[in-house]
């Protein structure tokens, strides 16, 4: 029985194969809150992936691979409505009647925006400055009440919250409802590089559903606390990333034993590392398993993406007529 009331919803772009950062910081949110609320609708936005790619070779191939590791990570198609956001064309429309209601200079100011010119100043698109408009789109479509996500997404729910009241009280409505955001226990897992957020933009990820050997690679490639120059030295698990993992793929004693040698130099970086790469390989083990056998099931994942967006199109046309209705357009 679910102990709250109302819809989850959340999205993320269809990136391939996941890494620890996406998993810490929503999947294992998102298998959790299945529990806890009445329904959970979690959708790979494919539309917003548009305003960042420079080509679209890889969306299908990419939007699969997700699909598989959040399958095999627990999220489960029989409580959960698990889509692609363009097979729901709704969310676009709503898209539309939510921009007259958004002030251009919100959009301009957002950090997130301003990082994206930063980041893509030969690509600063339309859809782009549009990108928070259409995530609201996403969470009000659904009449969501709970948005799982990492930190890093807070200025677009905060967003999203605001444009709610804006398109509520400029027509006179409730017909929208103000999303809470949820962050896990995880909200900002960082990279092997010891400093950037894990992404794989950047290229210091550590994908969940890698082989033994690849995890154990990129494991070994971590940056430690950079003080610790010799074996000798000893370290400081405090400002070390590798620690930081350790707290939540090894046992308490391995947790606790890691902590103290470091700080004496019993323990050094490598075997400190190769205890961790064998733990992350243990913990995902059964995922990994359960990922194989669905990949070899051929149709399984279109299937579930196709009922899912059939299932999540009932609520939405269920929302587009409301809003149209609170609007006043013409019958
Ligand atoms: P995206 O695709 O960048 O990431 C998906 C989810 O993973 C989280 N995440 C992380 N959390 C902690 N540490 C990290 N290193 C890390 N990397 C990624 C993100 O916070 C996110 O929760 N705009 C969204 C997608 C979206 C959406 C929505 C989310 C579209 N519509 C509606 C919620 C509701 C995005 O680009 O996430």
């Amino acid at each position: 029985m679910a102990e709250k009331s109302g819809r989850v919803f959340s999205g993320a772009r269809p990136t391939g194969r996941q890494h620890l950062g996406n998993y810490l910081g929503a999947i294992k949110n998102y298998v959790a809150l299945q529990e806890q609320y009445e329904e959970c609708v979690y959708c790979i936005v494919d539309i917003h992936a548009l305003t960042t790619v420079e080509t679209t070779q890889n969306l299908r191939h990419n939007t699969r691979e997700m699909a598989l590791d959040w399958l095999a990570a627990g999220m489960d198609p029989q409580r959960s409505i698990i889509f692609v956001q363009s097979h729901v064309p709704q969310v676009v429309e709503l898209h539309t009647f939510l921009s007259m209601v958004t002030p251009m200079g919100k959009l301009t100011d957002l950090p997130t925006f301003k990082e994206r010119v930063r980041q893509q100043p030969h690509n600063v698109n339309y859809g782009l400055l549009g990108y928070p408009v259409l995530m609201a789109a996403d969470i009000t479509l659904y009449k969501a009440v709970a948005v799982p996500v990492g930190v890093d997404q807070a200025p677009h729910i905060e967003f999203t919250r605001e444009l709610v009241r804006s398109f509520n009280y400029r027509y006179d409505t409730d017909v929208l409802i103000e999303p809470q955001m949820v962050v896990t226990e995880f909200p900002k897992v960082i990279g092997i590089d010891g400093q950037n957020k894990m992404s794989k933009s950047l290229d210091n990820h550590i994908e969940i559903s890698a082989t033994p050997g690849e995890t154990t690679e990129r494991v070994m490639q971590m940056v430690t606390d950079p003080a610790r120059v010799r074996r000798s030295d000893p370290g400081n698990p405090d400002v070390c990333n590798v620690y930081s993992l350790h707290k939540v793929f090894s046992s308490q004693e391995e947790v606790d034993m890691v902590n103290m040698e470091c700080r004496r130099a019993g323990i050094g970086c490598v075997d400190c590392k190769k205890l961790l790469a064998k733990n992350i390989n243990e913990y995902f083990a059964p995922l990994r398993a359960r990922r194989a056998e669905f990949s070899s099931k051929d149709g399984y994942v279109n299937d579930i993406l196709h009922e899912g967006a059939a299932r999540a199109r009932k609520i939405a046309e269920g929302t587009i007529a409301e809003v149209k209705e609170a609007i006043g357009l013409p019958e």
